[in-house]
């Protein structure tokens, strides 16, 4: 089998004979196979094995015929290198012994130490990078997000403690968005040098933000990531998570490829307000796989129609799957999302 590269293609704004699509947390939390192994381990030790964390990774791919892998990790992974001990625990997300509160939490928080502490990342992308037929998309979480974790503790529903620390001292703020960003540039880094095809910044929580805040708080930190990795010649997907239409306005100064929309944004609403520069990646609303199959299919449909307007377009949840999705459904969505963009695509080309 050759190469698919219709994603990186999309990304790039490149003209397609058949839509790409993944889903982001497509890792098989609705997989009996997958349930099997994390029997036997949880998340992080999964991670600490590269042969089983790249097997976990691939698995989407050969179970739902995806046109990109997604690594299989965390966005808390590389916390742990720079002084804060966390876990992921069933149910819950990530839980923080010891969160960051104060100045002095955050002037003793280290440099990342990639090759110490990550290795077994590296090794897993290098795995990965050998072995797969679609482009691989590494990951890191970005500032904000990354910050309500370690700040909260735990995931949180109003982000109390993180704006908090950042209405009270923004200097303070600043020095923790300064050095999350140190870590993640390193990071990323690190991940394309071993071989990531495409990198996604997921800011999960940052639609929680006024559009002000956004700007004055957080895009500077953003912009600065996106900026130190721009040289490297692989797609760039930002995804400012769920409910953060009102933010779009702002990005379009940002050097990266892609913008992730949430179902709450038409499409075209989307485009017009990042402008024309970027390809847009989503926007069902995951809870569709509740849904009979025709309704899921006419909903596909809608976005596929919508999606092909324009060049630059990669079909996707507006959010990750969560734990109920029915493998079933998501074969069926894939199926359905190739054959009907490839005759929508024949059919607008011979118009
Ligand atoms: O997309 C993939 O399948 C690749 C792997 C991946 C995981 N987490 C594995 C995981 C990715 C890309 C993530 C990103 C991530 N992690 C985000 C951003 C994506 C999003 O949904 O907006 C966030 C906010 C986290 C933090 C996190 N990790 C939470 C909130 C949780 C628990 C809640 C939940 O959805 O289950 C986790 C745990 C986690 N990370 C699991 C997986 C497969 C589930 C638990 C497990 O299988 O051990």
């Amino acid at each position: 089998m050759s190469f698919n590269d219709n994603f990186l293609k999309a990304c790039r704004k490149q003209e397609v004979d058949t839509l790409p699509v993944w889903y982001m947390r497509q890792a098989g939390r609705y997989d009996p196979d997958y349930l099997k192994i994390k029997e036997n381990y949880s998340l992080l030790e999964i991670c600490q094995q590269p042969e089983l964390a790249a097997e976990v990774t691939m698995m989407p791919i050969k179970k739902l015929g995806v046109d990109a892998a997604i690594l299989y990790s965390d966005i808390m992974n590389p916390v742990a290198s720079i002084g804060i001990d966390f876990d992921i625990v069933k149910n819950i997300g990530p839980v923080i012994d010891n969160p960051i509160r104060s100045r002095q939490d955050i002037e003793k928080l280290r440099p990342i130490d990639v090759e110490k502490d990550l290795s077994h990342v590296i090794k897993t992308i290098e795995i990965l990078a050998s072995e797969l037929k679609v482009p691989l998309i590494t990951f890191v979480g970005a500032p904000f997000t990354i910050a309500s974790y370690i700040i909260e503790g735990r995931p949180s529903k109003t982000y109390i403690r993180t704006k908090e620390l950042m209405y009270s001292e923004p200097e303070v703020w600043n020095m923790l968005m300064d050095k999350l960003g140190d870590m993640l540039i390193t990071y990323l880094k690190a991940q394309i040098q071993a071989g990531a095809k495409a990198i996604q910044v997921f800011d999960s929580w940052v639609g929680a933000l006024a559009p002000k805040d956004f700007q004055l708080y957080v895009l500077p930190t953003i912009e600065r990531i996106f900026r130190e990795i721009a040289s490297y010649d692989i797609p760039k997907i930002y995804f400012p998570g769920v409910s953060s239409g009102e933010l779009l306005p702002y990005l379009r100064e940002l050097q990266a490829d892609v913008i992730g929309l949430d179902w709450r944004v038409p499409i075209p609403v989307g485009r017009e307000r990042v402008g024309d520069k970027f390809a847009i990646q989503g926007n069902l609303d995951p809870m569709i796989l509740q849904a009979p199959l025709n309704v899921i299919e006419s909903y596909a449909k809608e976005i596929i129609d919508l999606g092909i307007e324009k060049p630059g377009y990669i079909f996707n949840f507006g959010h990750g799957l969560y734990p109920e999705a029915s493998l079933e459904k998501l074969k069926h969505l894939t199926e359905f999302v190739h054959d009907y963009s490839k005759k929508a695509i024949a059919n607008k080309n011979n118009r």
